[in-house]
């Protein structure tokens, strides 16, 4: 996207068009989807302008799913007047992009990844405006700026007043689409106008603007089979199934002190935490968020306790989880902190002047959620006894930051006693400290390994508790069960 631009109304060119629905059913593209429509397999970009026609757009959008397509919406400003951007979002599953300056919550550009990654564009409708903005290549809104960024095919389906159709203006821009582009244009047809005249400019049918995405895609390679290079959908929405569930994660780096104002940390952003305590609150749970040092803005509806060392995580940890006679008991302990593995032994009371060189001298940290394990299973990671276990028992889960291999993963979970890992390589792009997203794979106690793929943080925090949700049930369904009945399943006859 080139710099200095802004995003322009263009309700100037905001044209009418109206009349009913006729034509728009029991075309081809009216089937329900069986998995094998003319478009299956195939991202399209819808392109709404600022027409009164917009509405039909909402119709466009299910006949092109019909057909198979993943279809993901921009619209420009003023046709975000005429429908609204909720409708076609919640029906096309993406997010819908009408800000050409808008950035995705992974951070690439919208449009950018959606013009790398769309099989065709349709516009439709396509306003005069719009025709004489794409006919000259102003890339003010996010259409025109998707079309120019694309080398997709490109379809666009015109709608407005009779007269402004028939103008030279109008004309010459639309033989420019299609002459000097290549643009595959679908007429407008004659009918009643919202103006009340009658004349060309009714949208075409939408089944015609369908033939022309299937014709313009023809048999053209499928230009991003990858989702991860789509531009992400929209996480579904999941029920309440935390309520009444209390959930403490940590998240962000800690911070062992060396003087009063140095410290060895690390690069945690503590997104990944957030991000689990943010979808674990919209599911109903009550959140302790235990917070090291972190740069993401942290969730109000946590009760959020900063313990910036690992041994004040360990000491808030333990608190949270009822481990202190507290009583208030947790279900489930997710460790999405960079917990420092060492800490210096000595810590000097005042700043450490430049003198010679300096050693420090470490000494390993309590491994937090190891101790966790220890104390509310009631056994050490070798089998042996260690008290009394906490009942209910939480679920408990770890993260792995790993370079080059996950080699580790499956004996770090065996080592620390917990029931869910969460591994991913930091060294690899768009998965590690900072980034928007990530590519993890998660080690079960009691399962195959799961390798998902790249997904924005939001959405491995979904999955992850519909794992942790999955078992909480399970737990409690093994707890309903009389005992009775328990140890006459246990005990052979
Ligand atoms: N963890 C912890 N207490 C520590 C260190 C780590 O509870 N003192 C937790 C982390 O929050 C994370 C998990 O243990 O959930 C794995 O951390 P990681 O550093 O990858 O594993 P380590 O066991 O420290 O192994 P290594 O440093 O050898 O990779």
């Amino acid at each position: 996207m080139s710099g200095g631009m802004r995003p322009t109304d263009d309700a100037a060119g905001v044209d009418g068009e109206g009349g009913g629905d006729r034509g728009e059913r029991g075309g081809r593209g009216d089937r329900d989807h069986d998995g094998a429509g003319r478009l299956a397999g195939r991202l399209v970009a819808l392109g709404i302008t600022g027409s009164i026609a917009a509405y039909k757009a909402v119709e466009l959008l299910r006949l092109l799913q019909s057909e198979g397509a993943d279809v993901a919406v921009i619209m420009t400003q003023s046709a975000t007047r005429f429908v609204a951007p909720l409708t076609l979002e919640a029906l096309s599953r993406h997010a819908v992009e009408s800000d050409v300056l808008a950035l995705m919550p992974d951070g690439r550009i919208g449009h950018i990844a959606l013009a790398d990654a769309a099989d065709a564009i349709v516009v439709a409708p396509a306003t005069a405006h719009w025709l004489g903005m794409m006919a000259n290549g102003i890339a003010g809104d996010v259409v025109t700026a998707t079309c120019l960024a694309s080398a997709a095919p490109v379809v666009v389906a015109p709608a407005m007043d009779g007269e402004m159709y028939g103008h030279p203006a109008t004309r010459a821009n639309v033989a420019r689409l299609r002459d000097a582009f290549g643009y595959a244009i679908v007429d407008p047809e004659l009918g009643s106008l919202a103006s009340g005249q009658t004349g060309v400019g009714r949208l075409a049918s939408l089944p015609s603007i369908v033939d022309a995405v299937v014709a313009a895609v023809g048999d053209r390679p499928v230009r991003s089979p990858d989702p991860a290079t789509r531009p992400s959908p929209v996480p579904a929405a999941r029920e309440a199934d935390l309520a009444g569930r209390r959930i403490v994660v940590t998240a962000g780096g800690t911070a062992e002190p060396i003087d009063p104002v140095r410290f060895i940390g690390n690069r945690s952003s503590g997104k990944m935490g957030v991000a689990i305590a943010e979808a674990a609150l919209d599911r109903g749970a009550a959140v302790t968020l235990i917070v090291g040092l972190a740069s993401a803005p942290l969730p109000s509806r946590a009760t959020v306790v900063h313990a910036e060392s690992a041994a004040a995580m360990r000491t808030a940890v333990l608190e949270a989880l009822g481990g202190h006679g507290t009583g208030a008991g947790s279900d489930a302990l997710v460790m999405a902190a960079a917990v420092a593995d060492f800490r210096p032994v000595l810590v000097a009371d005042t700043k450490l002047s430049r003198g010679g060189p300096l050693t420090l001298e470490l000494a390993p940290t309590t491994d937090i959620l190891a101790e966790v394990a220890r104390v509310t299973r009631g056994r050490d990671a070798a089998g042996g006894e260690a008290g009394p276990p906490l009942e209910p028992p939480p679920v408990l889960v770890g993260f792995a930051a790993e370079t080059g291999s996950l080699a580790r993963a499956p004996e770090k979970l065996r080592a620390k006693g917990i029931d869910l890992l969460v591994a991913n390589d930091v060294a690899e792009a768009g998965s590690g400290f900072g980034t928007e997203t990530n590519r993890v794979t998660v080690y079960a106690r009691d399962g195959e390994p799961e390798a998902w793929p790249l997904l924005s943080k939001r959405e491995v925090a979904d999955r992850l508790l519909d794992r942790i949700a999955a078992r909480l049930d399970e737990r409690d369904r093994t707890r309903e069960t009389p005992p009775s009945t328990r140890i006459r399943q246990e005990t052979p006859s």
